[in-house]
């Protein structure tokens, strides 16, 4: 298939690009480097062997986007690109709301005038929102978020719900992420956010690198049973490989289907450290910290429905995860 990969140069988008390659399908990646590096391009080149296309356009640019589709047939699209910091998103929720919707409405009408119906959107389990009960099953309510960044992956699921409704031959798998961490097993692609890391495996890792003095542990007080809170943390290379599967599906598929991808094991922040000094042979200096406003104490998710709809499950462990991620971090800091 000829895939199109919006956001395809960042951290999850450029895992995904590598599988598309290795799987034999051909890549487009749209990517406005906002939040990524050029380079990326050159090391997916690296791994695979296979340079995908690459343009250096906003997916919101509508003329630009056309001019993608006129080139070259898109069979599918796979949708990354978008803002995704929590914290910033409650700063500047205009920013966040302008540019993910219009992206998406965006890609979808030119899709739509291009003939394109298959569609793989990159979702989050934020849409389970605050009031469900853990773990979450893709039959819950999911309808309400903690920040504008949540909130428009909610928007953008009802966006494409609707669209499906009123085009049923059009298929759209939203996939829920947990919480990606790792990198590829090469080392040259990972998770290297610009500034101050908001998430924890990259603060992490620059702590682990030196660059940073110490990982502040946000909140020891928690109904949890080391006080810390417990996520589900999957390896981006198993997410990466849900693409994949969900692209699968789409091609025999119509409707819409929302699918969790995550382990389905809860592990606390002080369980990540520890397992990330094992992994690594390391010491991480660290100190329990205030708790963070909006963080959940504890949320996994049931993670049946991929491995019945799409034949997908996680198979990397935690040492997997933290041994890569700091393979990747020894490379990025050099
Ligand atoms: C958040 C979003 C999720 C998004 C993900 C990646 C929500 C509810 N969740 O997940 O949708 O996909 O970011 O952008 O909006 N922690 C520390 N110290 C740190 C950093 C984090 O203790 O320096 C803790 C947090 O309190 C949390 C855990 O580590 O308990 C994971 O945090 P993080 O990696 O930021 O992901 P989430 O907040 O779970």
């Amino acid at each position: 298939m000829n895939v199109l990969v919006t956001g395809g140069a960042g951290y999850i988008g450029s895992h995904t690009v590598v599988e598309l390659l290795e799987a034999g399908h051909q890549v487009i990646i749209v990517d406005d480097l906002s939040n990524a590096k050029v380079e990326v391009i050159g090391r997916i080149e690296r791994i695979t062997g296979k340079r995908p296309a690459f343009h250096q356009l906003d997916c919101g640019h509508k003329a630009g986007l056309r001019s993608v589709f006129q080139g070259d047939r898109v069979d599918a699209v796979i949708h990354f690109a978008g803002f995704k910091a929590v914290g910033e998103s409650v700063k500047k929720p205009l920013q966040y709301y302008r540019n993910n919707l219009d992206s998406t409405l965006t890609l979808l009408e030119v899709m739509e005038e291009f003939g394109c119906k298959k569609l793989v959107f990159s979702s989050s389990a934020t849409v389970y929102g605050p009031d469900n009960a853990h773990p979450y099953k893709e039959s819950m309510p999911a309808i309400r978020s903690t920040s504008p960044y949540g909130w428009t992956k909610v928007m953008i699921e009802r966006i494409l719900t609707d669209y499906v409704t009123a085009h049923p031959e059009f298929c759209a798998v939203l996939l829920r992420y947990f919480n990606p961490i790792g990198a590829h097993d090469s080392g040259l692609l990972g998770d290297d956010p610009n500034g101050i890391p908001n998430n924890l495996m990259p603060y992490i890792a620059r702590v682990a690198a030196g660059q940073l003095e110490k990982l502040t542990i946000f909140g020891g007080d928690y109904p949890t049973p080391d006080g810390t809170c417990l996520r589900d943390y999957l390896h981006v290379e198993d997410l990466a490989v849900g693409h994949l599967k969900a692209l699968e599906y789409a091609g025999t598929h119509s409707g819409v289907e929302a699918v969790n991808l995550g382990t389905g094991n809860g592990i606390s922040v002080l369980g990540l450290v520890h397992a990330f000094e094992k992994a690594n042979g390391m010491a991480l200096p660290y100190e329990i910290g205030p708790r963070r406003d909006g963080d959940l104490p504890a949320f996994w998710a049931d993670a049946s429905k991929a491995k019945e709809l799409l034949g997908w499950e996680a198979v990397h462990t935690v040492d997997d995860m933290c041994r890569s991620a700091w393979k990747f971090a020894q490379m990025a800091s050099k």
